[in-house]
């Protein structure tokens, strides 16, 4: 199996360019963000300690996302692999993949990173807000917030994935187009 990790601070594309992905290497799309506005829009008790947490900006808890992980992992039936988006987010969760993985004899194969700055990341997060609706878009505190986690939290990962020769960069600015034929040439290696 092949784990591939889409990378990326909030709004450079990672949810845009992993249909393209999934489609082209037979791969199964994990959005951790997605499963947890799932939660929410159901109304679970899981949802709800979810909302709080998002809606602030902030990372939910590692067991609550780990938990998604591991039980998609094990639902998943003819595929080549699996493309994490929003997934390790902080040095715990890229641990605690990489012993998941090695329990079954599996390693994460490479990281596809995207790279916008931070007025980009405004400028698509606020073009977003007006059509999609996500209630962690619609506002700015909310919004700076993210970027504040990324910086904090999930950057460090950069350093973590080029330890172990996984960490490959593309550049995020461009047309959705040219962004996508970049990760194709990248990913046709693995
Ligand atoms: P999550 O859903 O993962 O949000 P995010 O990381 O903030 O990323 P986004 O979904 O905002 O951006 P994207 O990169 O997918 O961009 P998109 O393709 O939509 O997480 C949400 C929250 O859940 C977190 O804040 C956290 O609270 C929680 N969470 C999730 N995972 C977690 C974890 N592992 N641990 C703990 N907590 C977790 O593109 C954005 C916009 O730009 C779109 O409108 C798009 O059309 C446009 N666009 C895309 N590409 C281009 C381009 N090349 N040119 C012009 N516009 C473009
Ligand atoms: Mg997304």
């Amino acid at each position: 199996m092949k784990y591939f990790i889409l990378f990326g601070p909030p709004g450079a594309g990672k949810g845009t360019q992993a249909t393209a992905m999934t489609e082209k290497y037979n791969l199964r799309h994990i959005s951790t963000g997605e499963l947890l506005r799932k939660e929410i829009a159901a109304g679970t008790e899981l949802g709800l300690k979810a909302k709080a947490l998002i809606d602030a900006g902030s990372l939910v808890p590692d067991e609550i996302v780990e938990g998604m992980i591991e039980s998609e992992f094990r639902s998943a039936r003819d595929i080549a692999g699996f493309l994490l988006d929003g997934f390790p987010r902080n040095t715990a969760q890229a641990e605690d993949l990489d012993a998941m993985l090695a329990k079954a004899g599996e390693e994460v194969t490479a990281t596809v990173s995207l790279m916008i700055p931070d007025e980009t990341i405004k400028e698509r997060i606020r073009h977003r807000a007006s059509i999609e609706g996500r209630a962690d878009d619609a506002n700015d505190e909310t919004i700076s917030n993210r970027i504040a986690t990324y910086h904090e939290k999930t950057e460090p990962l950069i350093g973590y994935y080029r330890n172990s020769g996984k960490y490959n960069e593309i550049d995020g600015l461009g047309t959705i187009e040219e962004v996508r034929s970049k990760i194709f040439g990248l990913m046709d290696k693995f």
